[in-house]
C-alpha cells in the first residue's frame, strides 16, 4: 500500500511539527504495512498554507535522506492537498501547485460542511489537460452523509475517491464510517489513505480501516484499493 494522503513534512501545516515527529510516523507507517508516502501538506488561497512547490520539494528531498540514514526502507514523494479554487490548471501550469508524486492526479480537499458548486466542472477542466480529480475524504462531509449517491455526480464526471482510513475504521463517527462504506458498496472508492497528521493522534495507520472495509464489502475491494495506490505513484522513480 501507499499512503496518498499524508500531511508527513514538518511545520508545513497542522501535520507534523519536527522532523524527529516526520521521521517517527515514518516508522509507524512503515510497521503498517506502509512502503510509501505521498506527502501532502494543505495548500489554500487565501491563507498561510500555500507553500512554494520548490520548499516541498526540496522538503522531501530531506526526508527522504533522513530516511536513508535512519535505514529505513522507505520513500517519501511530493504532493499537496489543494482547497477548491478557481483555475487549479492555470495553477499546476505555473509550478503553484503539486499533483500526486508529480504525476497525472491532483488531490482536491472535499469540506467537512456544504459542498461547493462548481466541483464537477472543476473535474472536466482538470480531464482536459489530462489530470484526474482524487476527492480528499468526502465521507467526512455533511452533505453526502446524509446523500452517499450524490457522489456518483463526481464519479460520473470523471473524479476518483480518496477515504480516510480512520473513517472506515469509525475514528470519525457513525455518519462517516457508513458514508465511506455507501461508496464502497456503490463502487465509488478508489482509494484508502491515512491523511495522517501526528504520531499522537490522526496517525499513519491504514491496516484498521482497510480490516473493516474487508468485513463490510470483502478482501477483493481491500486488493483493489492497494492494486490502485500503486498505479498513481511509480516507485521506482526517483524523487
Ligand atoms: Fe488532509
Amino acid at each position: 500500500m501507499i499512503d496518498l494522503h499524508c500531511h508527513l513534512l514538518p511545520n508545513i501545516d497542522d501535520g507534523s511539527c519536527s522532523w524527529e515527529e516526520s521521521l517517527d510516523m515514518v516508522r509507524m507507517a512503515h510497521d503498517d504495512g506502509i512502503k510509501a508516502i505521498v506527502t501532502t501538506p494543505h495548500w489554500i488561497e487565501g491563507t498561510n498554507w500555500q507553500p512554494e512547490t520548490g520548499v516541498v520539494r526540496d522538503m522531501v528531498l530531506e526526508m527522504n535522506q533522513r530516511i536513508e540514514d535512519a535505514g529505513i526502507d522507505f520513500k517519501v514523494f511530493p504532493g499537496m492537498e489543494v482547497g477548491i479554487t478557481a483555475d487549479l490548471t492555470g495553477l499546476i501550469d505555473r509550478d503553484r501547485i503539486l499533483t500526486l508524486a508529480e504525476g497525472d492526479f491532483l488531490l482536491l480537499e472535499v469540506p467537512f460542511h456544504s459542498i461547493p458548486l462548481g466541483i464537477t466542472e472543476i473535474i472536466s477542466q482538470l480531464s482536459s489537460i489530462n489530470k484526474q480529480t482524487v476527492l480528499a475524504h468526502p465521507e467526512r462531509n455533511r452533505e453526502l452523509q446524509h446523500k452517499p449517491k450524490n457522489i456518483m455526480e463526481y464519479v460520473d464526471a470523471g473524479a476518483l475517491i480518496q477515504v480516510t482510513a480512520g473513517s472506515l475504521a469509525g475514528e470519525f463517527g457513525q455518519n462517516a464510517r457508513r458514508c465511506a462504506i455507501d461508496f464502497a458498496k456503490m463502487d465509488a472508492l478508489d482509494f484508502v489513505s491515512t491523511d495522517a497528521h501526528s504520531v499522537r493522534y490522526r496517525k499513519p495507520i491504514v491496516s484498521e480501516g482497510l480490516k473493516a472495509l474487508e468485513k463490510a464489502v470483502g478482501k477483493d475491494k481491500v486488493n483493489s484499493v492497494i492494486n490502485a495506490s500503486y498505479g498513481v505513484v511509480n516507485l521506482s522513480r526517483q524523487s
